[in-house]
């Protein structure tokens, strides 16, 4: 469509496309979507990278069938607004924001809302503004991280927990995240706290400090190997509120914990039974995926034997499935503002900048691929 006579002309767009069938990213001109009602066009200004944006190019034709090629992925994005679509309230053009990017999501499925492109288009609902003092590559670190905490605490088929506030009222109860220093357990733990839980974690000891300082008031190796009757022995005398598994591998441990505590056996899933990893390692083997797809088919029987032996309830979480709900606004619109405007929550893990503009993204997936502890890879543009 042509720009009208007198209107401003419309930024050129680029994108780090991914073809299917093609493994790294290709950064090429893209067009530029203006925005539809409810939605925001977002000069991104930092973007970051999560595990998925490395499997999907390995398991997405299971774990995204939906999704067209070529597309743009991308979840976490930070930037400035250049335009606002028919009734949006909340934003202007030049505002300073953080957003979920939901592209790659079966109701939306359009390269127009990735994460990694110079403008993207994004919802109102699942965008927050950002106060002065966080730069863009420490507000990008959340948006996926968050939302898929916030689905496992929140959502009335997960844990629903009382909702985070700032002034939260204590619960009494104690919350059990695996995997406390994950970018999801980062925001598990400080959404828990401010909804008035006690959290008992895990993580490595080199960040067991840095867990606390989110907010966790118990911490445990999860190599230990008396890691579960530790946790055990540390939840007597309390009430659980159920359990958040972060980490692939960790939901058998969560659940010998429920099994052996008072309180509620929910255990809400974040991450696959078994770990899609050795992808990463072995790109090339033909047989390794349909190995570690049948692996997961078994772990996943298991599990669901286990859970009916012991009396748990489970339920894996859809980071993105908050757009649909109630959830997106109470994190995006309702908390998040003015907790991170007055301090009382932190964009954890901090980012490690791995490099300036698209072509640094490919980078860092890689980068993300080896492995982090407690820090979130982001791209600054
Ligand atoms: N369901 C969804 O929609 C959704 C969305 C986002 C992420 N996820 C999944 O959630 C998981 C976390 O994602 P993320 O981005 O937060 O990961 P991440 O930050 O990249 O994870 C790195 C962290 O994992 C921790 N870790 C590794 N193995 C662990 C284990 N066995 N037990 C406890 N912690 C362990 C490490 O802790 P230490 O350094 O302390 O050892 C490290 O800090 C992944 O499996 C990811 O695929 C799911």
């Amino acid at each position: 469509m042509a720009t009208p006579r007198g209107a401003p002309p419309m930024p050129s767009n680029t994108a780090a496309w991914f073809i299917k069938g093609h493994p790294t990213l290709n950064v090429a001109p893209a067009p530029y979507t203006q925005p539809r009602t409810g939605e925001i066009v977002v000069h991104t200004r930092a973007i970051a990278i999560n595990p998925v944006d490395w499997l999907i190019p390995h398991i997405g034709r299971f774990a995204y069938p939906w999704l067209k090629s070529p597309a743009v992925l991308g979840f976490d994005l930070a930037g400035e607004v250049v335009e606002v679509g028919p009734g949006v309230t909340r934003f202007h053009v030049g505002d300073r924001v953080l957003s979920l990017a939901v592209g790659t999501e079966k109701t939306r499925n359009t390269p127009a809302e990735g994460a990694f492109q110079a403008y993207a288009v994004v919802l109102e609902r699942l965008t927050s503004p950002l106060p002065d003092h966080l730069s863009y590559e420490q507000a990008a670190v959340l948006p996926l991280a968050l939302s898929t905490a916030a689905c496992g605490l929140f959502q009335t088929d997960q844990l629903a927990l009382q909702h985070p506030s700032a002034t939260p009222v204590p619960t009494g109860q104690t919350l059990l995240i695996w995997g406390g220093s994950t970018s999801v357990g980062s925001n598990a733990i400080q959404l828990a706290v401010a909804a008035g839980y006690e959290v008992i974690t895990t993580a490595s000891p080199h960040n067991f400090e840095y867990v606390r300082t989110l907010g966790a008031s118990q911490v445990f190796d999860y190599r230990s190997g008396t890691v579960v009757p530790d946790l055990i022995a540390a939840l007597q005398g309390k009430t659980l509120a159920g359990a958040l598994s972060i980490a692939s591998g960790s939901a058998a441990a969560c659940m010998d914990v429920l099994r052996a505590c008072e309180g509620r056996k929910f255990l809400s899933l974040a991450s696959t039974p078994i770990s899609f990893e050795p992808l990463a390692q072995q790109p090339h083997s033909p047989l390794l995926l349909p190995r570690l797809m049948g692996q997961m088919l078994g772990a996943t029987a298991v599990l669901q034997l286990k859970a009916r032996r012991a009396g748990i309830r489970t339920k894996s979480i859809w980071g993105g499935s908050l757009m649909n709900d109630e959830v997106g606004p109470l994190v995006f619109e309702t908390f998040l503002p003015s907790a991170l405007a007055e301090r009382r929550y932190v964009t954890a893990p901090d980012p490690e900048v791995i490099g300036h503009g698209l072509q640094a993204i490919q980078q860092g997936i890689e980068r993300q691929q080896r492995g982090v502890s407690a820090r979130k890879i982001v791209v600054s543009h």
